[in-house]
């Protein structure tokens, strides 16, 4: 650089036609900066024992921008442009509950484990988000709980490094189920799922009470102390 800046006034008085010269003179001082010995994409390598210089991807790695793939996990709309409404994989059981469990892990501390947008950061003061047993999100179909989920809503980041595409599918499964539970009359139910049903009843009832027993002493507590 200081090269550079003690030739300018001598170029300057020579005048005008030195401009463009300055400048490829400083131009030439900016690629020492930025050619320096590296590999090319694909570039061959003695270095690596496989001969190649680009280095396998680490298992599990998740991609986090588009890729030029038309791969069905990563397709969320249709041909016509509107949310995708079959999933790339067919839903069973294992799927709901894989679903589940990404589910609890990485939307309920928001969304609340029944998907009512009541979840315990909520709670503590983060944006409460839209209950999913609103009307517009019980139609909204699967691709759109996945581009949620890769590209994020308002206050909502993106899980794409989270959340493999796979189980993003997952995922939307579970909340598309979660939206049928709530709105089930338990007297449609089998004998056996309505046992079931009455019983955790029974047991949220208990849960409650004993809730209400302790509600005073935790009010009780100082300011900013966790209950
Ligand atoms: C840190 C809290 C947080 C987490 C974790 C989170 N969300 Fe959200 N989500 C929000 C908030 C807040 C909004 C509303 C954002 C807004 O309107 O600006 C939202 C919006 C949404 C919407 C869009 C609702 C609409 O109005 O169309 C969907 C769908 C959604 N989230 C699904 C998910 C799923 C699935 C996960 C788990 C992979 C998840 N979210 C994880 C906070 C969260």
């Amino acid at each position: 650089m200081n090269s550079v800046r003690h030739k300018l006034p001598a170029l300057l008085l020579a005048g005008l036609a030195a401009a463009p010269l300055a400048l490829s003179a400083a131009g030439c001082k900016r690629e020492d900066m930025h050619n320096q010995a590296r590999h090319e994409w694909q570039e061959a390598s003695e270095f690596f024992a496989d001969g190649m210089a680009a280095r396998p991807q680490v298992e599990g790695t998740v991609a986090t921008t588009s890729l030029l793939s038309n791969d069905p996990l990563l397709t969320t709309r249709n041909p016509n442009g509107g949310y995708a409404d079959a999933y790339p994989f067919e839903v069973n059981r294992g799927v709901l509950e894989r679903g589940r469990q990404r589910f609890d892990i990485y939307c309920s501390m928001c969304h609340g484990q029944t998907g009512y947008g009541d979840g315990m950061i909520v709670r503590r003061g983060f944006v409460r988000p839209p209950s999913f047993h609103i009307d517009r999100l019980k139609a909204a179909p699967p691709g759109y709980f996945v581009e949620v989920i890769t590209h994020g809503f308002g206050a909502m980041y993106s899980y794409n490094d989270r959340v493999s595409p796979e189980d993003r599918w997952k995922i939307a499964a579970y909340v598309k189920t979660l939206q049928l539970s709530q709105g089930v009359e338990v007297a449609s139910l089998t004998a056996e799922d309505r046992q079931q049903v009455e019983a955790a009843a029974n047991s949220n009832a208990r849960r409650s009470q004993t809730q209400a027993v302790t509600q005073p002493e935790r009010e009780g507590l100082p300011k900013g102390a966790r209950p």
